[in-house]
């Protein structure tokens, strides 16, 4: 089953100057309402996906890692939690607004000393070449302009030896189940949007994004063509959402 996109996401992308700047003003509108609607919208589970994620960056006492689009933080504080004590993560966001709900949080949780968030780009990151232990990110990889420059920044900024975590969602491989998360990501999705979120645009282009995304095997592939080796991929509760990861070879 195909489900009509009700969108042209390039039309809206030229409109606002290119998809940067459109992410950046959806995103910059929503982070508000954003961490509610991510519960409403996955109905909690986005809570035991981080925590999946987490779990896969296996950070070492005293490690430092890297969230990417860490948004309002809640990767970066689940990876905190999990970690043993010692283990810091900087995170990196274009949006100021996003940045400043996930530094109240992060304020009220007493993680000052654990996490430090960041303006910075996910496509050019600002740091020198092997200076964290690992890398992850949630929901973010469909944001981007080039996918391809994502991960070959996080390559250079691993370590060796060191993982990169993608969690985002996909496209469930099973067709009865692709086709029930269709209607429920591309139909009632956007009309949660509309009446909790009160933003209807926005919660448009957040499921047209899957559309234009790879499938989990063609993104561990892409993964692999920029250097990441070992790179294996879990399904999430049928496909909802796929976790990749993959390791930095030694030098
Ligand atoms: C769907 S939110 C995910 C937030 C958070 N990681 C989470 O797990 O809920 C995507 C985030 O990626 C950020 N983003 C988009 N493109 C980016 C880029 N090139 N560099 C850094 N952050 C980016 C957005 O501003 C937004 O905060």
């Amino acid at each position: 089953m195909s489900i009509k996109t009700s969108m042209n996401l390039e039309e809206k992308f030229r409109e606002t100057g290119g998809k940067r700047p459109y992410v950046q003003r959806l995103f910059g509108r929503i982070a508000g309402v954003y961490d509610l609607m991510n519960r409403l919208m996955s109905l909690g589970l986005d809570i035991y996906w981080r925590k999946r994620a987490a779990r896969y960056l296996a950070l070492a006492t005293g490690e430092t890692g890297l969230d990417l689009g860490t948004g309002t933080a809640d990767l970066a504080i689940t990876v905190v939690r999990q970690a043993k004590p010692g283990t810091r993560m900087i995170g990196m966001d274009i949006v100021p607004e996003m940045l400043e709900q996930g530094r109240k949080k992060i304020k009220r949780l007493g993680l000052e000393e654990s996490i430090e968030l960041r303006t910075g780009d996910a496509e050019h990151i600002d740091l020198p070449d092997n200076s964290v232990d690992g890398c992850c990110h949630g929901f973010i990889a469909r944001n981007l302009t080039n996918l391809r420059q994502g991960f070959s920044e996080m390559l250079r900024v691993v370590r060796p030896g060191g993982r990169v975590v993608c969690l985002e969602i996909t496209h469930p491989p099973g067709k009865i189940f692709r086709t029930l998360f269709y209607i429920y990501f591309y139909k009632l999705v956007p009309l949660l949007g509309r009446l909790v979120g009160k933003a209807p645009e926005e919660y448009n282009y957040l499921p047209n994004s899957l559309t234009v995304f790879p499938d989990a095997p063609h993104l561990k592939e892409l993964m692999e063509e920029v250097g990441w080796s070992d790179v294996r991929y879990y399904y999430l509760n049928n496909g909802l959402v796929a976790i990749h990861v993959g390791t930095k070879p030694e030098q």
